[in-house]
């Protein structure tokens, strides 16, 4: 038996929806909030594939490979928990679907350098991160692998935070790169050579070299420029026509130009105010202990200016109220507002909504957990069971992909 059956609606339409995490372990309530939650959303109306980035682990963790199984595992589990449901969504893990890596190495053919270069995380994550060497190809090469996963899915909607836009919108220009260079259309380009033979020969260079600089840097402005020049021309309106179907690519979309979908910021810190992260030691997992949640709220900081219970204190100077804004109602947060500015309520009796709404949110999430805790298999049947549906997708592509590239053997 299969324990995964795909979902019937994923299978016979909605959008493609396709994201993907680096495996990091447990997740906590801050990737809750920022994705999980969403993707849990979006699952019931979009064909959705969801993936463990373990290859865009090792692009700057290629020193540490021994924990990527468990990760893997764990943060999976967490997706579980969250709601992602592998009946509605695919759910698989990259590097199992080697074709990922056939379509990065194609796309790298055409590439330019300095599109990888002035990627804005590139020189930052280098200098952040100066205990490690990420001067290497891999490195350097990874937005243009995060490409590949997207595309090679024919992915319209691509759920990410707002870091990831820079490499949303790289992909874009992959795909569009791509369907100039190998998507010609053969019958446009000899109609639009032939119209251009009867342009003076300065207007012909002039439009050629508006048009090559055009495919080559992406740059909006000079496509408009050689429409002006078509435009402008005393040609027939058929040859006119041939120019500017030219211009505007003259080509079949082999690959889809895939859109960002913005995951709202999460509206929850972490313990102490700021980003919540494993590594600031500020998190609550998604599957943490109760007694631990409530621990670890107590201990949160409040207004340092609340010295003794007896002094008032004011909710924006204070971590817990960003936990109210995200966990409690108005009524609450008018009690709040109120028994904070005149020292009516003590910071304990605050935490005490906010301790009960984690409480409550997680409990439904320690339950669908624990099955995949009984059962570590389940978790690799459907990992198996996700990774042939992503495979059957991904080969369809790069099926089209090879024919565009004249791969056809011989
Ligand atoms: N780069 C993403 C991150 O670090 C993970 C990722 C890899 C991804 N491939 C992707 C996200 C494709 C969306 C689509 O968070
Ligand atoms: Fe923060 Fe609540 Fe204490 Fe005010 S009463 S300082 S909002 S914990």
């Amino acid at each position: 038996m299969n324990y995964v059956e795909p979902n019937p609606r994923a299978a016979a339409g909605g959008e493609r929806v396709l994201s993907g995490m680096r495996p990091t372990g447990a997740l906590h309530l801050g990737h809750y909030h920022g994705a999980l939650k969403n993707w849990a959303q979006l699952q019931h109306d979009n064909a959705c594939f969801f993936f463990v980035a373990d290859w865009h682990a090792l692009t700057t963790h290629y020193e540490s490979p021994e924990v990527i199984a468990s990760h893997t595992h764990d943060m999976v589990v967490d997706w579980l928990a969250a709601g992602v449901d592998p009946q509605h969504a695919t759910l698989f893990v990259q590097s199992r679907v080697p074709e990922h890596a056939e379509l990065f190495l194609l796309l790298g053919m055409g590439t330019p350098l300095a599109w990888l270069e002035r990627v804005p995380t590139y020189k930052e994550q280098i200098a952040n991160l100066k205990d490690k060497d990420l001067l290497t190809y891999g490195f350097l090469g990874y937005p243009l692998l995060q490409a590949a996963d997207i595309l090679i899915y024919q992915a319209r909607w691509v759920p990410v935070g707002a870091d990831q836009i820079p490499h949303i919108e790289m992909s874009r220009e992959i795909a569009r790169r791509f369907n100039t260079l190998y998507g010609k259309d053969p019958d446009i380009e000899a109609k639009a050579r032939d119209a251009a033979s009867r342009l003076p020969d300065e207007q012909r260079q002039q439009l050629q070299a508006l048009r090559r600089a055009a495919d080559q840097e992406g740059q909006v402005e000079l496509r408009e420029q050689a429409h002006a020049l078509v435009a402008a021309s005393r040609l027939s309106r058929v040859d006119k026509d041939a120019l500017r179907a030219q211009i505007d690519g003259g080509r079949r979309s082999i690959l889809r130009e895939p859109e960002a979908l913005l995951t709202p910021e999460s509206k929850l810190p972490g313990l102490d105010g700021r980003k919540m992260s494993k590594s600031y030691g500020n998190s609550i997992a998604i599957r943490e202990e109760r007694a631990v949640v409530e621990h670890k709220i107590r201990r949160m900081p409040t207004d340092p200016a609340r010295v003794r219970r007896s002094d008032p204190g004011n909710p924006e100077k204070c971590p817990v109220w960003e936990f109210h804004q995200a966990y409690t109602d108005e009524a609450c947060r008018e009690w709040v507002r109120r028994g904070c500015t005149s020292a009516g309520i003590g910071c304990l009796e605050c935490k005490q909504p906010v301790i009960d709404a984690v409480l409550r949110e997680q409990q439904p999430m320690l339950e669908r957990a624990q099955p995949y805790l009984d059962q570590p298999g389940l978790v690799r049947d459907i990992l198996d069971a996700g990774t042939q549906r992503a495979q059957a997708a991904a080969r369809e592509t790069m099926q089209m992909v090879r024919d565009a590239m004249g791969l056809r053997g011989a």
